[in-house]
């Protein structure tokens, strides 16, 4: 029974990468022509991989510099983000831009911004994909104030010419974070802030992939506001639990920082000057797992945007995939 489920785990995780029902129809398909900036990192590949597969034309913006190589049907563009004509050039014609730039380069995506406006670009989604800033809490986080100026930027353009937004939340990875966030399945080891009793919203990187696609194919519902999106709400420990089942429950080096700790620490570094991932720990984990801080949704857009929600199942399959890897 149990090696049942396991099997129906990994075959429906299959399905979790290529879910062929979840599809969102192409007679529905409305911005066709999109551009990724910062189509090369941690979150890019899913988000391009999601737009092929849905039958959008993609162009990917790359620094001049940067050497990475696209997947196939692709059409990729060097720019510099420092230049309004190189992006304004590489943007002509396109319906939507979606940024995934870091947010050390965040001051890159205002002048995409700019030149998203001046090319005719109808709707930018911003560089978000994690925390919501709505929350107060969260917005008093210094690590998104990049963010928050985006969507006042944003906002503001939305009232004066013909550029919309959508900005879209999604907590936490869950692959990238069960691999090289908040734990390290093949290396045993899980950081459980405040216990890992905190439920959570948290998304793969495929299906933030297709809350981009469903944005953009639902572009009068996702006009102008935040959309929410979550495969599963879970917590740490929850999730701890699963995976020792998966891997057998010995070796498992489990720390319990405080993230009231590690926020006042970030607090002290970030006021000296320091913006390096040992300051910004402390910011992601209040507004990932810190009570108050909206780290869990209430209410999300998946119907919307044709995202299941994951059951336990799957997870245990996605873990059982991460470990076998
Ligand atoms: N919720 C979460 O758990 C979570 C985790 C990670 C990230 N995020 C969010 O997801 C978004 C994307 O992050 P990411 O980790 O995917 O980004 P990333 O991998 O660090 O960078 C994405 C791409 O941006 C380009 N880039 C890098 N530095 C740049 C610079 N200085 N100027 C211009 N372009 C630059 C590079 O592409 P080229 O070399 O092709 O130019 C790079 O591959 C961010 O908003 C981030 O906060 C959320």
């Amino acid at each position: 029974m149990a090696e049942y489920a396991e099997i129906t785990s990994i075959s429906m995780l299959t399905s979790f990468s290529e879910p062929e029902e979840t599809t969102i129809s192409s007679k529905t398909r409305y911005m066709s022509k999109v551009v990724v900036a910062g189509a090369s990192g941690n979150l890019g590949p899913s988000i391009i991989d999601q737009l092929l597969k849905n039958g959008f034309d993609v162009t990917v913006l790359s620094r001049q510099s940067s050497s990475h190589i696209f997947p196939e049907g692709v059409k990729v563009r060097h720019v510099d983000y420092t230049s309004r004509d190189s992006l304004c050039s590489a943007l002509a014609g396109k319906n939507a831009v979606v940024s995934a730039l870091p947010t050390h380069a965040l001051d890159c995506q205002t002048l995409l911004i700019e030149a998203a406006v001046a090319a005719g670009v109808q709707r930018f989604i911003p560089s978000e994909f994690g925390s919501d800033t709505t929350n107060p809490n969260c917005a008093l986080l210094p690590l998104f104030q990049n963010k928050i100026l985006a969507h006042e930027m944003l906002k503001e353009k939305a009232t004066q010419c013909g550029l919309s937004y959508t900005i879209i939340y999604t907590g936490p990875f869950l692959d990238w974070g069960m691999k090289h966030g908040f734990m390290n399945i093949k290396g045993k080891f899980i950081d459980l802030y405040n216990n890992g009793d905190q439920i959570f919203s948290t998304t793969t990187l495929p299906s933030i992939g297709r809350a981009v696609c469903g944005v953009l194919m639902k572009p009068i519902e996702t006009r102008n506001r935040v959309v929410r999106v979550h495969d599963i709400a879970t917590t740490q420990k929850r999730i701890l639990s699963m995976a020792k089942r998966v891997t057998g429950p010995y070796g498992w080096m489990v720390n319990k920082p405080s993230i009231e700790d590690m926020l006042s620490n970030s607090f002290t570094a970030y006021w000296q000057g320091m913006q390096d991932v040992d300051t910004t720990a402390g910011f992601i984990a209040a507004a990932s797992w810190g009570r108050g801080y909206g780290g869990v949704f209430e209410q999300t857009d998946n119907e919307l945007l044709g995202i299941p929600m994951m059951s336990e199942d799957v997870l245990r399959g996605l873990i059982h995939f991460l470990w076998e890897q």
